[in-house]
């Protein structure tokens, strides 16, 4: 082939390709990213989690886990299947009194558990209820919530391990519920840990 016919095909060549990226590459919108050859290199065809889904009839991506599902870390490594059982008290004074009654801890009584039950104690109790239980947090100290009864105190004295766990777990007056931050386990672990301080 002719030397200046292969070199003027290489400048066409050359000028069409800067044509072609300057093309790409020069839009007034800063946004846009100029013309797209191949749109699904850079359009995911994923769907983000709360955007509606055609797959899902008039839903979103993220949908609930089906009735009954048990949820991550839930399964019993542990042994037992405390955590992963629902409680089966409802939130009402009904319930509370038959938690009270019937509900009782699977854990043997050891000094094991109710050590493992202060160091949950004093991270997320200890600020209200004090170090001994005795209704004098550091956040009490500051005046803005009422004490609340100490657990050696006549109306906490006898108090059952069930009642506990249904406070715990909903909550109760001015204490929330902790069914979110502990485990099961960790709940019967805590009381445990209580059950001690109620005979200081
Ligand atoms: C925000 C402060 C606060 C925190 C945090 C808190 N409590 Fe309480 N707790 C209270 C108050 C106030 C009461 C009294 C509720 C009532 O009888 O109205 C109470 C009551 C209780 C009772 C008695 C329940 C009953 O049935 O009468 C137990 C047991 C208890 N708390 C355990 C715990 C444990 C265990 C934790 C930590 C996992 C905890 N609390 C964290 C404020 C708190």
């Amino acid at each position: 082939m002719n030397k200046a016919l292969k070199y003027n095909i290489s400048l066409v060549g050359s000028a069409f390709m800067c044509i072609v990226v300057l093309m790409s590459s020069c839009t007034t919108d800063p946004n846009s990213p100029g013309v797209e050859y191949m749109p699904d290199m850079y359009r995911s065809p994923s769907y983000e989690t709360y955007s509606t889904n055609p797959f899902f009839k008039d839903s979103m991506t993220a949908q609930l886990p089906v009735a009954g599902s048990i949820g991550r870390g839930e399964w019993p490594e542990t042994g037992s299947l405390i955590n992963a059982l629902p409680y089966a008290y409802p939130n009402t004074l009904e319930g509370y009194e038959a938690a009270g009654v019937e509900l009782t801890s699977p854990f043997e009584k050891s000094a094991a558990v109710a050590a493992e039950g202060k160091v949950i104690f004093e991270k997320m109790c200890m600020h209200c209820h004090g170090e001994k239980g005795e209704g004098n947090g550091k956040l009490i100290d500051t005046g803005k919530f009422p004490p609340p009864p100490a657990y050696n105190g006549g109306a906490l004295k006898n108090l059952t391990e069930g009642k506990m766990f249904h406070t715990i777990t909903y909550g109760k007056g001015l204490m929330g519920s902790h069914a979110s931050q502990l485990t099961k386990e960790d709940r019967w672990k805590v009381i445990q840990y209580i059950q001690e301080l109620q005979q200081l």
